[in-house]
Order: structure tokens, then sequence, then C-alpha cells
């Protein structure tokens, strides 16, 4: 018997969607099942002004055609940003967020932060007009292992900006760490945290053992299985300051499968049905509604979508497409490693 799910239709509170053919081949990817998305701005150049995120809307607005899809425009934090043009352009609702990359910590974040000092002027002027902050919390020092820097991140400068900054609206980005989610749950207002679908899947064992594997390193790397499973608690729990963002990173195969392998996982395409399989599994699908539609719309004071989207659960298990091609080569698509048996209802 086919078992259905309908939900609210889901918000991507991360995702990457390019520029050029690349954007051309995945922006349907996510249009498909999603509402709206916070779009990343880690171009190069970086969407660092209003008037690039107005033309880079209007590029994402082309590529996705007819489907019913709000990109949610976002500014690339600079020491060099303009408060007043990061104002206007959310003041006007052009965007929706500013997204602070530590210099150096991931793809494109040469033009971040260095000197958090520099943009304490701006961050309190966000706070001031009530713009959220997206953050990538991983330290860039090279002392730091690589599997701490997202813990490291949180004393050295997360909790210190918030401390400086007490009316910013903060949402720490794709957190990996049982010390994120405990940080999180620890604060009583002004700060959420988003949850990516391959996070809750895989360990840092999927991307070593047997040999390596290219397709699941991302950044953020993935952590231990004790933080895996803090990661599904957090979701399942019911908390609203945990919400889906899908941190969908495409890159071609080329740049994933060579000796400097680019970091991203691809999940735009199956997101829903694995996210459905991983709730099922905890026995909380009543809970998936609330994860991926009302937590991130009420943190960032967005009215839920009206829309709705079906899922289904079939006895066998589903099959989806390996890779998506794109004028700039084919992506691979996340693989779980387990069987998925739900799919998302065709709408006709
Ligand atoms: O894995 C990642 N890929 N993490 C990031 O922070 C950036 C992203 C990308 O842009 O490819
Ligand atoms: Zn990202």
């Amino acid at each position: 018997m086919t078992r259905t799910l309908t939900l609210t239709r889901p918000d991507d509170f991360h995702l990457h969607l390019r520029d050029g053919a690349m954007l051309q081949g995945i922006a349907p990817e996510s249009a498909r099942d999603f509402a709206r998305a916070i779009i990343m701005p880690n171009l190069v150049p970086p969407v660092v002004t209003g008037t690039q995120a107005a033309a880079y809307r209007t590029r994402i607005m082309e590529a996705i055609g007819e489907a019913d899809f709000t990109p949610l425009m976002t500014l690339y934090l600079t020491e060099a940003s303009d408060p007043a043009d990061i104002i206007a352009a959310h003041k006007s609702g052009l965007i929706t967020a500013v997204k602070l990359y530590p210099a150096g910590a991931t793809t494109n974040s040469d033009a971040g932060v260095g000197s958090f000092e520099k943009v304490r002027a701006t961050l309190d002027a966000m706070a001031e007009a009530g713009v959220p902050l997206c953050v990538h919390g991983e330290v860039t020092d090279p002392a730091v292992d690589i599997f701490d820097r997202e813990a490291v991140f949180i004393d050295r400068v997360l909790d210190p900006i918030r401390r400086a900054t007490p009316g910013l609206k903060v949402i720490m980005e794709h957190v990996t760490t049982a010390d994120a989610v405990a940080y999180v749950q620890s604060t009583a207002s002004g700060l959420a945290a988003t949850i990516t679908t391959h996070h809750l899947v895989i360990n840092r064992n999927h991307i070593l053992v047997g040999g390596i594997k290219p397709h699941y390193y991302c950044l953020p790397v993935a952590k231990r299985e004790n933080h895996r499973l803090a990661l599904v608690e957090a979701a399942v729990s019911g908390d609203p300051r945990f919400f889906l963002g899908t941190d969908s990173a495409p890159h071609s195969d080329d740049a994933k499968e060579c000796a400097c392998g680019c970091a991203g996982c691809f999940t735009a395409t199956n997101t829903m049905p694995i996210l459905a399989e991983v709730f099922e599994r905890e026995n909380a699908l009543e809970r998936l509604e609330p994860f991926v539609a009302h937590h991130g719309a009420d943190f960032y004071a967005l009215k839920r979508n009206a829309g709705t989207l079906v899922l289904e659960r079939q006895d066998q298990p589903v099959t989806f497409p390996a890779k998506v091609d794109t004028g700039a080569g084919p992506v691979t698509v996340f693989d779980p490693g387990f069987a998925v048996h739900w799919r998302v209802a065709p709408t006709n």
C-alpha cells in the first residue's frame, strides 16, 4: 500500500545555485520541490553589493523559468562592505540575509573576513536594522585540526561576536558537531542553526574507509558518528532553532574527482526523499514538516508557504538519477548509501 505524507511546501535555507551553465543545469533540481531558498553569494567574483544581488537574482529567475520558486538573496560580507548598501538592500526586500565567510574557510571565500574587528560597525548596523547574519562557522587557523574547526570557532569567534552585538540575529550554517548543537540549545533567542541532508547521513568514515570518496567531501567536513547522531537528534526533536539548509553545492565531476577535489555534496535532487527516510527511521515523520517548512520561515520572520508537497512511500526502493548533466559538466547526485522508499509525488 502506498503511504503518503502531505507537507507544507518546504524551503531550503542554504543553497548554492552557482552561475552560468551550472546555474541553468541545476536550478530546476531545487525549484521542483522547494518554494524558496536562501541563495549563497560565493560566486567568482562574490555577490557583495545590492546591485550585484539584483543582477544575480535576475539570472536565477531566468534559469528557473515558469517554476514557482523564490530565491532569497544574500550578500557576501567583506571587510569593505558598505553598511548603508546592506541595509538599503534588506529594507527594499532585495536581500534576506548577509553571509559571513571567514577568509579562506571554504570554496570562494578568499574575499571573506580576516579581521572581525573590521566588520564590527557593519554587524552593529545589521543588528540595529534586523538583518540576519548567516555564518560559516569554522576557524581557518592552520594550527587547528580540520575536525575541530567548528567547535573552536564557537569559542573564539561566534560567541564573542554575539556578546559584542547582542541584537544580531545569527544562523549558524550547516552545523556538524554536538558542540554546535549544544551551543544553539544553550541560547535563549537570536540564534538558530541549519542542518544539511548529508550531515544527517554520513560520518567521516563514509569519506575515508575503503577508499577516498570525493562526493562525500564537503565543508565543514563530516565528523565522528556521535556528532552525526547529535544532528539527527536535533533535527527530529521539534526544537524550532533547527531547520533544513541543504548546502547543496554542485561541482562538476572533474572538479571533484581529482588530486585536489572541491568541497560540496549535491543533494538538491533527492533531499526530500532522503529526509523522509531519515525521519521515518527515527519514528519522527510528523516532525519532518516543521523541520523543512516551519522553523526556518518562522526564524527569518517569513510567511510560511501556502502550497504543499506530497511524499509517497513505495514498497520497493526508489531510484534517483546518478548524475545531473549540465552545460558545465555532469554533477553526481548524493548517494545516501541506503535504500530510500520515498519519492515526491508527481504533480500531474
Ligand atoms: O562543502 C561546501 N561547499 N561547503 C561550503 O562551505 C561551500 C560549498 C561550495 O560553495 O562548494
Ligand atoms: Zn554552503
